[in-house]
């Protein structure tokens, strides 16, 4: 089936009958006890809210999340924010569609961001610490194919195919900078670390083949102790390995590395066990949320489609953002009212 219509383009009392990636669906009751269903329809230029109020008990079973629907109805603005009410929904086979017209291009280059990884794997000087970084990120090609596809998170920030990369990539330079800048009292190998290793639980944490969603080990365990769980694992295979670590690993710095993997969401109530108590792990923690939150705004000053100078409210950040006029191109004239 042809995709002539995408979510990004659509605008108030467009009609529409298109082909949809469902993202997010779920069904809800009324104020007036009736039940609607609330869905977010996805293809490669972004995604757009939409609302069945008709036939629920018969579409809720067909519009799941992964599902490939064809969608159609109007759309119609509902508090400022664009909203595709729909009249007929109808499940459509995998082959029925270009699944290129739904995979979300981010222009991320993951063969080039790799290649930067490496760089900064190679250019560590601890032996042991490097060991256990090239051991992850050189000589697991399962690591190395999630790597270049998983996204950092559901939501909030770089979800999106590469994001994670991208986050680590991002992360791992401004550490660079931060070490040079700190001098020889913090430990640029350790930082690195940081950097590779925080989210690297995230790979099995979340599901991204099409939609992305937490796994069971995910919701059960979380990222934070499956990372520790691969350093654990990557350094009982080095110590068993001949010849690829000088002597033991060191107990000492084991404990540093899953450290600053464990505290790296920085408080008790964030999901952290245990609060950043060594100077690397107070930096990574404050880069990792520097670097979220950059991207995170980023993302929705440039997907905002509000008319004038301000975003939409912001939930995760509960504020509206000021837009830039690298953000407003294209939209009209604007004022600051
Ligand atoms: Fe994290
Ligand atoms: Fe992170």
């Amino acid at each position: 089936m042809e995709k002539s219509q995408f979510a990004r383009e659509l605008k108030e009392k467009d009609e529409v009958s298109a082909p949809f990636l469902v993202k997010f669906a779920a069904v809800q009751v009324g104020k007036t006890g009736k039940p609607y269903m609330n869905l977010v329809l996805m293809d490669r230029s972004g995604e757009i809210e939409a609302r069945v109020w008709e036939d629920v008990a018969s579409h809720a079973g067909q519009a799941v999340r992964d599902a490939f629907v064809l969608a159609e109805g109007k759309i119609q603005l509902f508090q400022g924010r664009r909203q595709l009410v729909v009249k007929k929904l109808r499940v459509l086979r995998e082959d029925d569609v270009n699944v290129k017209d739904f995979m979300v291009d981010t222009g991320l280059d993951a063969e080039a961001l790799y290649a930067r990884l490496l760089g900064y794997v190679a250019s560590m000087q601890d032996p042991y610490y490097r060991a256990l970084a090239e051991s992850v990120l050189r000589d697991d090609a399962e690591i190395m194919d999630r790597v270049k596809r998983a996204p950092a998170a559901k939501a909030m920030h770089h979800a999106y195919k590469t994001g994670l990369l991208e986050h680590v990539v991002s992360i791992t330079a401004t550490l660079d900078f931060l070490a040079a800048h700190y001098g020889p009292k913090v430990d640029r190998d350790l930082l690195f670390l940081g950097g590779f290793f925080h989210d690297i639980g995230k790979l099995w944490e979340l599901s991204y083949d099409r939609v992305t969603d937490y796994t069971d080990e995910g919701r059960m365990i979380g990222h934070l102790v499956m990372g520790v769980e691969l350093v654990d694992r990557k350094i009982r295979e080095l110590e068993s390995q001949n010849g690829r670590l000088p002597g033991r690993f060191p107990e000492d710095k084991k404990l540093l590395v899953k450290h600053v993997v464990l505290s790296h969401h920085g408080r008790l109530d964030y999901g952290s066990p245990k609060r950043p108590k060594c100077l690397e792990a107070v930096i990574v923690h404050a880069i990792d949320d520097l670097d979220s939150k950059v991207n995170a705004v980023m993302k929705w000053v440039e997907a905002d489609q509000t008319p004038g100078r301000w975003t939409g409210l912001n939930r995760q950040f509960e504020r509206s953002f000021y837009k830039p006029d690298w953000a407003i191109e294209g939209q009209g004239p604007t004022s600051l009212n």
